[in-house]
């Protein structure tokens, strides 16, 4: 869910049909409905108000993920919230860490900032802090922030683990307003060409401390996702993007393809390659199909 500040806002955006900018009100509306259809839980995207050179409004108490976790939590106390920790919707140059002065990336430096956001979110109640940025060293920076900060038992690390770099997520950065306004993210994101590479950024994350690894997208990357599951014990979770969603929707508003059949299937074949949870934004649909 994409969460914005205000009262009684439910904005469509253009590039990715099913899904809306929702204010914390309408969130909580949305939580209530999916708790009810047997969903496992809800990711939350923030969209600031204000946008700097560090991302500082990311670790804003106010701030809307902040605020959503907490209503959320208040109205649907069994669901489980999970929250996404990056920079790149925050920052005004759209990257996911913090800039050196020549404008590449400076992944040591972003470590504390992204901690003092997952800090921000457990102590706002949420359960899960999934980091999204891709920094080497993040898990680990993450997990000694939560721990110092008393969330030890109370919050897991759910890492993006292996991210590829991938033309995938074209309507997310629509919908979070996060596209890089310089350069791309092959600097820190994973080559779609490398298997192993990708296997080993996510064994690095569980050897950080992670609770729970994932891969992203999922779809155009079911052999990796085989992969990890057997190179680890823990849970694995993977990620159908906005791409592969708005692929899905738009094919079948055309007539090409029977939106319930294809998702479900999509669905199943993440499943099928071994996965222990699906993000989707499908979710709410797809639990009412098989709930059927
Ligand atoms: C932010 C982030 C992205 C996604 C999740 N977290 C976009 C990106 O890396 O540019 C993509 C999710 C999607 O496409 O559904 N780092």
């Amino acid at each position: 869910m994409f969460v914005v500040p205000g009262e009684d806002r439910r904005e469509a955006i253009a590039t990715f049909p099913g899904v809306a900018h929702m204010s914390t009100d309408v969130a909580v509306a949305e939580a209530v409905r999916g708790a009810s259809r047997g969903i496992g839980g809800v990711l939350l995207f923030g969209l600031p108000d204000l946008k700097d050179a560090i991302g500082s409004s990311a670790w804003d108490d106010g701030g809307p993920v902040q605020a959503a976790t907490r209503a959320i939590r208040a109205a649907v106390p069994g669901l489980v919230i999970a929250t996404d920790v990056c920079l790149c919707q925050y920052t005004d140059h759209g990257h996911c860490g913090v800039l050196h002065d020549d404008g590449t990336v400076a992944n040591d430096e972003t470590l504390p900032l992204l901690a003092r956001v997952a800090v921000s979110h457990a102590r706002a109640g949420a359960d899960i802090v999934a980091p999204s940025d891709m920094m080497d060293g993040r898990v680990h920076a993450i997990r000694a922030a939560l721990d110092e900060a008393g969330h030890a038992e109370s919050a897991a690390i759910l890492s993006y683990s292996t991210k590829f770099a991938s033309a995938f997520y074209g309507p997310f950065r629509d919908a979070a307003h996060s596209a890089p306004q310089r350069g791309d993210r092959k600097t820190y994101q994973m080559d779609p060409a490398n298997a192993r590479e990708a296997l080993r950024e996510s064994l690095l994350d569980e050897a950080e401390g992670a609770d729970m690894l994932m891969v992203k997208p999922a779809g155009p990357y079911l052999d990796v996702l085989a992969r990890v599951v057997e190179s680890t014990d823990l849970p694995v979770a993977a990620y159908q993007v906005s791409g592969e969603h708005a692929a899905l929707r738009f094919a079948a508003a055309n007539g090409a393809l029977d939106l319930r059949s294809a998702t479900l299937e999509s669905l199943l074949a993440i499943r099928r390659a071994g996965a222990s949870a699906i993000m989707t934004y499908a979710a709410i649909d797809a639990a009412e199909w098989l709930d059927d």
